[in-house]
């Protein structure tokens, strides 16, 4: 029996980039601050190269010239000449790849950094636009293959250059004709044939960028979703599905290589006619006594040590079409409009801000056609407790990310300590605002290292003070390994109601002026759900919370309930004030008693 398709919703987007402007030219701006070291690698890989063929011109020469029995000075200055070529030609090598990776990993480092603070205005808000193994493939490898601007395209090239005029100039000048040999064979490896590999790779590397992103999506997907897949039995569709990605990548790869044995092909036998060439003139020019004999070796040889200037010119292009593309999705997050404005010039927080003021708050998410906030208003004045209670989707979490700063306002107002949010630092208002989310992410590490997200120097003593508070001293106490115990990737090793717990406790240690409470009971089982509530309650005694819920039972001591429906308050008082009106509180309470 084939069931339902359950991998559906993985689908592929199947977007297209969206393709950023001058992509290449960004990069180059990107690697402006190491333009110096890039300078200097690129001499040294010239001082290589020039050596290189200095060596083999020298040789070739004190090959021949040995021949005619010459004097001794004559052949100790060519021995010398000759290890003075090749251990320069060693040491500078060794200094291009040193100071062009430093150059290159500098570059690297500065881009992550820019894409990490971008990525940290963009969250929670602005991430649902890149799929998260997509995201992580960006970060990690398409920035990698920026630094091959920097390593495997400009130097070569310039390299190219440099070198190449100076060593056709000194064929020339040997004999002009198989200067013009050199030239004409040069020119062709260094234009027509990366312009053939790189029209090649073109075609190839089209989709490459975007193939590892959606193989790391695709495994990301299946790791976090294994549990369901098994269940529905999707696996097999998910893994055939990365299959599919893995054999482009390969045929991708493949295709690749090819381009460069191709390009690599077209260079050898353009070496070796070069050689034939300069050989053909040569011998005439000697017959012909134009030229002495023992310069015929050098006119033959220098051809073979040349073209190691223009070998890695096909590959450089391949790297240059790799350049683009990565640099497309790179500068694609960084273009990424942000969900929240952050204020040219904020205003430092007052003092002990922690007054929470909204009227008439109208919020939208970026991209949605209708306002999930429409005129809410609401005080959360010093020490006291507002539940904010409402059916699914209308608008409670929103209404939280708003007062976090995830999310921007567009009408209305919201004060903390009589500034306006939106002229505050995001990181100012969230150092006086914290919050707890329904799915609080637990690290993959020690319980106190989860508490000390809270605060980093806080106490063991601290920690267990707090996870008294929530009631889990007990539980912490009995377990062998106390608060070093491992809390497992997403804190698996816990259970719902513990994971809640310890991030409450974690809040609590961080101890913000206001506290957030998101559906702290959301994926608790009702006895638990009433028993965390209670502790919630107690423990947030004279604190400033807004305590967000979908559970009305349990709330009679909270200073205010404020009901809301698609993004409207529709009702707000105490308890006993709701149960008098005998409204819509009122009515969903019976409901909900009469469930448990
Ligand atoms: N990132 C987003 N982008 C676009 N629309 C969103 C986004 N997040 C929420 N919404 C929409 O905003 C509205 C309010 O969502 P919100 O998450 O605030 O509801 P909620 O009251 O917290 O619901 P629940 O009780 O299910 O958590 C919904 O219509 C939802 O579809
Ligand atoms: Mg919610």
């Amino acid at each position: 029996m084939t069931v339902m398709d359950p991998v559906v919703p993985l689908e592929l987007p199947g977007h297209d980039e969206p393709g950023t402007k001058a992509p290449l030219l960004r990069t180059l701006r990107l690697a402006l601050p190491a333009r110096r070291r890039l300078a200097l690698s690129i001499l040294l890989g010239a001082t290589a190269v020039a050596a290189a063929i200095g060596l083999m011109a020298t040789s070739a020469w004190l090959i021949s010239r040995a021949s005619q029995h010459p004097t001794e000075t004559v052949l100790t200055t060519a021995i010398c000449a000759v290890e003075f070529f090749g251990l320069t030609r060693g040491l500078a090598r060794y200094g291009e790849r040193l100071v062009g990776h430093d150059a290159a990993f500098r570059v690297l480092g500065d881009v992550r950094v820019t894409i990490y603070e971008r990525l940290e205005r963009l969250a929670p808000a602005g991430l649902p636009a890149f799929r998260r193994g997509d995201l992580l493939s960006r970060l990690v490898q398409d920035v990698e293959d920026l630094q091959d601007l920097m390593v495997r395209v400009i130097p070569p090239f310039a390299i190219a250059l440099v070198v190449g005029i100076a060593t056709v100039a000194l064929v020339w000048w040997l004999l002009p004709a198989a200067g013009l040999v050199l030239l004409v064979a040069l020119v062709l490896a260094a234009t027509v044939v990366p312009w053939l590999t790189g029209a090649l790779a073109r075609r190839s590397q089209a989709r490459q960028a975007a193939e590892r992103g959606a193989l790391t999506a695709a495994v990301v997907d299946l790791l976090a979703g294994v549990q369901d897949l098994t269940a529905f039995g999707g696996t097999e569709a998910q893994l055939d599905r990365i299959a599919h990605h893995d054999t482009e990548l390969t045929t991708i790869a493949a295709a690749s290589a090819r381009t460069a044995g191709i390009g690599l092909g077209l260079t050898t036998l353009l070496t070796g006619l070069a050689t034939w060439g300069a050989l053909l003139v040569g011998v005439t020019a000697v017959h012909q006594e134009r030229m002495p004999g023992v310069q015929l070796a050098v006119l033959a040889l220098v051809p073979l040590a040349a073209f190691e200037i223009v070998v890695g010119l096909p590959t450089a292009t391949e790297a240059l079409e790799r350049v683009r593309r990565s640099a497309d999705r790179v500068f694609a997050v960084l273009d990424t409009p942000v969900p929240v404005r952050e204020p040219d010039d904020p205003v430092a927080l007052p003092a002990g801000a922690d007054e929470l003021r909204v009227t008439g708050l109208r919020a939208r998410h970026p991209g949605a056609e209708s306002a999930a906030l429409d005129g809410v208003d609401l005080t959360l004045a010093p020490g006291r407790r507002v539940a904010v209670v409402g059916p699914s989707g209308s608008g409670k979490t929103t209404l939280a990310n708003v007062l976090l700063r995830f999310v921007d306002y567009e009408a209305g107002s919201v004060t903390l300590g009589g500034v306006e949010l939106d002229r505050l630092d995001g990181d100012d208002v969230r150092s006086v605002v914290g919050l707890v989310a329904d799915d609080a992410h637990l690290f993959d590490t020690t319980l106190v290292a989860n508490l000390r997200i809270g605060r980093r120097d806080a106490t063991d003593d601290e920690c267990y003070a707090v996870l008294e508070e929530v009631g889990l001293l007990e539980w912490v106490g009995a377990l062998p390994k106390g608060l070093k115990t491992r809390v497992g990737e997403d804190g698996v090793r816990l259970s719902g109601g513990q994971r809640q717990r310890v991030a409450l406790a974690r809040a609590l240690l961080a101890d913000f002026p206001v506290l957030l409470l998101d559906e702290p009971t959301a994926h608790l089982e009702p006895a638990a759900a009433a028993a965390l509530t209670a502790d919630l309650l107690d423990v947030t005694r004279h604190r400033s919370t807004l305590f967000i819920t979908h559970r009305l039972l349990g709330l009679e001591e909270v200073d205010e309930i404020v009901v809301i429906d698609a993004g409207r308050v529709v009702e707000r008082g105490t308890h006993d004030l709701l149960m008098a009106a005998d409204g819509r509180y009122a009515r969903l309470w019976w409901r909900e008693l009469e469930m448990v």
